[in-house]
C-alpha cells in the first residue's frame, strides 16, 4: 500500500538520502537536489513536501516551492525536486505525488505551477509550454507551465521572466 502524506520535522535524513540516489544516475542532475530541498525547508519555503511511504519505507518525495514572475512573488509555485527510489520507478509513484501536491497546490488558492524538465513526463500532469513564461538558459520546451485559475481574459495571464527560490542555488 502507498501512502503519500505532508513530511514530518524527522523526515529529512530519509528525503535526503532519497534524493541523492533517485539524482545519483539522472541526466540533467547537477547533484545538488538535496542540499536544495534542505535549502528550501531552512528558508520555510517548502509550500508543498510530501513523501510516498511503502511499508513504513520514504520511496518517494516531492517539493513545491514560491517562484516569482518580473520579480512579483505570490500565487505562482515550482514543482521539484520530484525523487523516487530507483527500483520502485515506473509504478506511477512519481505521478501520484505530483498530481497529489498539484491538488494541494490548488487547495491553497495558488494560481498556477511551473516546472523545469522533460516535456514528455509533465505534459501528462497537464503541463504545457508557455512563449510568456520565460526561464532563461533551457530550451524553452523544458520549461512548462499548469495554469489551475484557466487562462482569463486577455492580458490577465501571467507573462514575465520565473525564478525558482534563491534556495536553488544550494549545493553549487
Ligand atoms: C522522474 C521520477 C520522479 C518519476 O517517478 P516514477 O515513479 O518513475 O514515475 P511514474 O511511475 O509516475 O511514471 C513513469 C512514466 O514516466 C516516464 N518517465 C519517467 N521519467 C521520465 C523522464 N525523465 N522523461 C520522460 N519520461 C519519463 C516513464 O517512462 C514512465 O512512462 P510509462 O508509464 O509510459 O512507462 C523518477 O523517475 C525519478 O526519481 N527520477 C530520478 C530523479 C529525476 O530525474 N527527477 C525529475 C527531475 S526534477
Amino acid at each position: 500500500m502507498l501512502i503519500l502524506r505532508p513530511e514530518t520535522a524527522t523526515d529529512a535524513p530519509a528525503i535526503r538520502a532519497l534524493t541523492d540516489a533517485a539524482f545519483k544516475d539522472a541526466p540533467h542532475s547537477g547533484g545538488t537536489e538535496a542540499a536544495i530541498v534542505d535549502a528550501l525547508r531552512n528558508a520555510g519555503a517548502l509550500t508543498v513536501s510530501l513523501v510516498a511511504v511503502q511499508e513504513g519505507v520514504i520511496v518517494g518525495h516531492v517539493a513545491f516551492s514560491p517562484v516569482t514572475i518580473d520579480g512579483r512573488s505570490g500565487g505562482w509555485f515550482g514543482l521539484g525536486p520530484v525523487s523516487v527510489e530507483s527500483i520502485r520507478q515506473r509504478r506511477g509513484i512519481g505521478g501520484a505525488l505530483i498530481r497529489e501536491g498539484l491538488r494541494r497546490l490548488v487547495a491553497m488558492g495558488a494560481e498556477g505551477c511551473v516546472v523545469l524538465g522533460e516535456p514528455a513526463y509533465y505534459s501528462r500532469f497537464g503541463f504545457v509550454a508557455d512563449s510568456r513564461l520565460r526561464y532563461p538558459g533551457v530550451p524553452p520546451e523544458y520549461f512548462q507551465r499548469l495554469a489551475f485559475t484557466g487562462t482569463g481574459p486577455a492580458g490577465t495571464d501571467p507573462e514575465g521572466e520565473v525564478a525558482y527560490h534563491p534556495g536553488f542555488g544550494a549545493g553549487a
